[in-house]
């Protein structure tokens, strides 16, 4: 059995998977980038290896993706993360023709083929206002965990309209809202409701096309699920890896040049 790994170094987290031929994830791992980009990237890596119990010489072929790819030293090559999400978004829908990938730093819609090719991309312009960056401003501000974001949010009933465009002022703004005396589900919706409509004008421009899957860390807050599907008026798919939608786009990339190198000398064999 052949195994392979992707690396996803993200502004944020950094996530590593490894699957084995078929294409099952057979070890993963996530951790903080912190400031030591290349240490994140190896202790991801040793950490997704020890969960799925192999040794570093079984896995033929890594593949680093994300931010610090190029800070993945022990990787065999890179992919861009557009790429990865968009490949592991496929594999795991099929149906997808449109990925939004919200990470720490990045906001990220891509329109794929129906082969899984990537037709059209567009990210956020070096401005975090719809990623999960302003979801940290707003859960330091309101002493919130960021995994409970979410099901906060979805407890509004009557959400604020949140009008700063920049994370720097979202910290402020949450804490005026409080000072007026606004429940925090209402301002926390208003938050969630602010950035899903920044990602659907991001999708917008991509152009929409159904099935939509949802990637990246912030997939995980229902909250955003939520406040994206009333927004764009359709369901999305949303995978229980979708953290490691990139990594595992990665290790596939990883496993097609395992199975390309095969193809020769099997033929070879084929041919004796
Ligand atoms: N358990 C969780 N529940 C809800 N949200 C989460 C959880 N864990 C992480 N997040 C969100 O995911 C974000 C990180 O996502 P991800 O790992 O995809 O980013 P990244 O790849 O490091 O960033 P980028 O792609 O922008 O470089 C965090 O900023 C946070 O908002
Ligand atoms: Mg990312």
């Amino acid at each position: 059995m052949a195994y392979a790994a992707g690396v996803d170094v993200g502004s944020t987290q950094t996530k590593a998977v490894i699957i084995d031929e078929d294409g099952r994830i057979v070890g993963r791992a996530l951790i903080d980038t912190g400031a030591n980009v290349t240490l994140a990237a190896e202790n991801a890596y040793a950490a997704a290896l020890r969960q799925s119990g192999l040794n570093e010489e079984e896995v033929e072929y890594v593949v680093g993706t994300g931010y610090g790819r190029y800070r993945v030293t022990f990787g065999n090559t890179q992919v861009t993360e557009i790429s990865c999400h968009a490949r592991g978004a496929v594999h795991m829908f099929p149906g997808t023709r449109t990925v939004l990938d919200m990470g720490g730093q990045d906001t990220k819609a891509i329109r794929v083929s129906p082969s899984g090719e990537i037709i059209d991309f567009c990210m956020n312009d070096k401005c975090a206002a719809g990623t999960g960056r302003f979801l940290g401003a707003a859960s330091a501000a309101l002493d919130i965990p960021l995994d409970e974001l979410g099901r906060v949010a979805l407890r509004a009933e009557r959400p604020v309209r949140i009008s700063t465009t920049c994370t720097v002022f979202a910290e402020s703004e949450v804490l005026s809202w409080l000072g007026k005396g606004k429940k925090i589900e209402d301002i926390l919706a208003g938050v969630h409701q602010s950035i899903a409509a920044r990602s659907i004008g991001l999708l917008r421009r991509v152009g929409i096309e159904e099935e939509i899957t949802f990637t990246g860390g912030v997939a995980r807050n229902v909250g955003m699920v939520e406040a994206l599907q009333r927004g764009l008026g359709v369901k999305l798919n949303v995978s229980e890896e979708s953290h490691f939608m990139g990594a595992l786009g990665a290790a596939l990339f990883a496993l097609d040049h395992i199975l390309a190198s095969r193809l020769p000398a099997e033929a070879v064999e084929g041919a004796r």
